[in-house]
């Protein structure tokens, strides 16, 4: 193991956190991309992208192109975006609407299910050996509206991979009018893990996110561990606001921030019905490329929605500083590795997973 507990002067135990080469070593990322992102259910999108037959969008997953499609049969279906015939990546788009996949090298074509529809190269008693030439599917699952694809066939279905974290999730009554509306990016320059320990622990609120720590009730703030996903939240405190928002007039009044194996974060702030999902998606070993979607009831945002957005974004931005600095010190020879406090179980339990799944 890459941790180890150690004693200090009053005999509590507190536990080194993982070696700082795991969030700077390339290797690691090599081995993480097989043995973590290759067989994690990753969130790919929102049914509602995918309204009419024919609507697709595309994507990479632990660097494999992937094509999401609604079927004539108003079936979602997910595949390798790859051409069987040689490879070529076969939908160049990010999204559309289409009633026929065409590979633009030897102009194959296929049904939105994924069988062959055409092989120009291939005719007479030559087409026979092609007939059975299919995209290659992946799987996927979708719950409350979100879809879910996991390279691994062998691993659990994503409705028995996190507990009874879904569940939770539909008990937000506005979340089923919900749909994604809008979403950014922005390079992040430091190990995946860097943001998703900052995410785990709020120990640095007080100190990094003033505005955060002045709307909710830190005293009442509570992170609890369960099966492979973990939840963080407290309520709002008394008469309080952000830009337009009454918050104890609000449709949802606490904070509910969940994290879930291995780079998925889903956060639901207090104000109008919300939801936003932030995923860590590593470039390389010290660069990642985090997504951050939003959800709301319509595109047009209310004030009330913009003055959440604003604020949701400021306490990122703090977040993003702090993880930048750090990175920059795990390259230090300084110090191996740091320390938990008993406020940081989340990030233990991300931790003890990460190196359980590359067998240190
Ligand atoms: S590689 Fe796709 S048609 Fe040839
Ligand atoms: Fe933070």
């Amino acid at each position: 193991m890459a941790y180890n507990k150690v004693e200090n002067a009053t005999n509590r135990t507190f536990e080194r956190t993982m070696t700082y080469d795991l969030y700077t070593d390339p290797k690691v990322l090599d081995k993480e991309m097989d043995l973590i992102f290759s067989k994690s259910w990753q969130l790919v999108g929102h049914v509602s992208q995918l309204e009419k037959p024919g609507s697709f969008f595309t994507t990479e997953v632990a660097k494999e192109p992937i094509i999401v499609i609604r079927g004539q049969d108003e079936v979602i279906r997910a595949f390798y975006n790859v051409c069987p015939h040689r490879a070529t990546k076969l939908e160049k788009s990010e999204a559309g609407k289409k009633k026929i996949l065409q590979c633009g090298y030897h102009g194959w074509t296929f049904k939105l299910d994924g069988k062959l529809n055409k092989a120009p190269n291939f005719r007479g008693e030559d087409a026979a050996c092609v007939q059975d030439a299919c995209l290659r599917p992946v799987r996927m699952e979708i719950l409350e509206s979100l879809i879910f694809v996991n390279l691994d066939d062998q691993a659990k279905p994503l409705s028995e991979s996190y507990g009874d974290f879904f569940e939770r999730l539909s008990k937000f009554p506005f979340l089923g009018k919900l749909k994604r509306t809008h979403q950014k990016t922005r390079i992040i320059q430091a190990n995946w893990k860097a943001f998703i320990d900052n995410y785990l622990e709020c120990d640095h609120c007080h100190v990094a996110h003033p505005s955060f720590v002045a709307a909710l009730d830190m005293d009442d703030y509570q992170i609890i561990t369960c099966e492979n996903y973990s939840i963080q939240g407290t309520i709002v405190k008394p008469d309080k606001n952000y830009g337009s928002v009454d918050l104890n007039q609000a449709e949802m009044q606490g904070g509910s921030f969940y994290w879930l194996w291995p780079n998925l974060m889903v956060t639901i702030y207090p104000g109008p019905g919300n939801m936003a999902t932030i995923q860590m998606l590593p470039i390389d070993h010290e660069n990642t490329l985090a997504v951050y979607t939003y959800y709301f009831r319509d595109e047009n945002l209310t004030q009330e929605e913009k003055d959440l957005v604003a604020f949701a974004e400021q306490v990122r931005q703090e977040d993003v500083e702090l993880v930048e600095l750090e990175q920059i010190g795990f390259r230090s020879r300084a110090f191996k590795k740091g320390v938990y406090s008993s406020s940081e179980k989340a990030i233990v339990q991300f931790h003890e997973m990460v190196l359980e799944a590359l067998n240190e």
